[in-house]
């Protein structure tokens, strides 16, 4: 049964457990009863639910549970490299560190904490990533759920180097859909995204919104602050708002390449779809004592309210 956001302990509502390893990891609840998981393990959202408890995020059910590796699902981070453009490991180190707790941060704007239940994580770089990435930064990383129950991350990267220097982003988010050939993204219609199933080359998108029938990588560029994911078997649609993050990642890896992960099921392609708030065309340079931040709202509404709620 939901309480009332007005006598609602938010602090108390964030519950510390111990993960399939014995990291720590946060759960955040809303007085209506939705729920938001975080990692130490890679600062990873691992699982979103509504109020009646149903998961919004995709895992595999073949997902990997033990670190260094990311695991399948939920939102891995990708810094400071996106994919392998670069000399680090896919998708850079973030995703594979123990993050700590940031007791501390430097503060937010008020409405970023005011009914909101989150939690606050850090990431350092250790000596080792600076051998691969010899640059030192703070990674703030906020995860809140809102009483609507929508998801926010806020990013913040401070540069502590003396000297300047540039990286890549995505939150790696994967979403949960019903069947892949009954969804379609709406707001990236027209636009220009660099195709990784074609090393990279520019085209520019045709259709009147994307649909599925084939493997898709693409990073979208200078894409608008608001995507619509449409579910039509659900009947509900993700709504992604994002600020400090042009590009939009899009992936599904189809039937073949499923086969080719360990920690996918072969299958499972048809109940999952990547669609990534992105800074990756052209990378965030950072001078010393510079900040960077990048936000991602997630929020879920019936379809048929969709256009009155994003203003299409
Ligand atoms: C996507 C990339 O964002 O992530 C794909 O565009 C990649 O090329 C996919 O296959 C998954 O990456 P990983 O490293 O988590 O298997």
């Amino acid at each position: 049964m939901g309480h009332s956001a007005a006598v609602w302990d938010y602090r108390a509502a964030t519950e510390i457990t111990k993960d399939w390893n014995g990291i720590n990891q946060f759960l955040l609840r809303n007085p209506q009863g939705a729920s938001a998981r975080v990692s130490l393990h890679g600062g990873q959202v691992t699982s979103w639910r509504n109020e009646h408890g149903e998961e919004l995020l995709f895992t595999s059910s073949k997902a990997i549970f033990k670190p260094p590796k990311a695991m399948r699902g939920g939102i891995p981070i990708c810094f400071p490299q996106f994919g392998n453009c670069g000399s680090l490991e896919q998708h850079g180190f973030a995703r594979n560190k123990i993050w700590t707790v940031d007791d501390n941060p430097p503060p937010l704007h008020p409405n970023d904490s005011h009914g909101k239940s989150f939690i606050d994580l850090l990431l350092k770089p250790s000596e080792e990533d600076q051998k691969g990435w010899p640059h030192s930064f703070e990674f703030r990383l906020r995860v809140s759920l809102t009483t609507d129950g929508d998801l926010i991350l806020i990013s913040r990267v401070r540069n502590i180097n003396g000297k300047p220097f540039s990286f890549s982003f995505a939150y790696h988010t994967y979403l949960s859909v019903s069947d892949i050939s009954e969804v379609r993204i709406e707001g990236l219609e027209t636009l220009d995204y660099l195709d990784n199933l074609c090393q990279r080359e520019r085209f520019t998108e045709q259709g009147d919104a994307i649909t599925f029938e084939s493997e898709m990588d693409r990073v979208y560029l200078s894409s608008p602050n608001v995507i619509a994911v449409l579910d039509h078997e659900k009947k509900r649609t993700y709504v992604i708002r994002k600020e400090g993050l042009p590009d939009a990642v899009v992936w599904n890896p189809w039937d073949k390449k499923s086969k080719s992960m360990v920690d996918f099921g072969d299958e499972e392609y048809k109940q999952m779809l990547c669609v990534d708030g992105a800074a990756i065309e052209k990378p965030i340079t950072l001078k010393p004592g510079e900040e960077w931040t990048g936000r991602l709202q997630l929020s879920v509404v019936s379809s048929s309210f969709c256009s009155e709620y994003l203003n299409l």
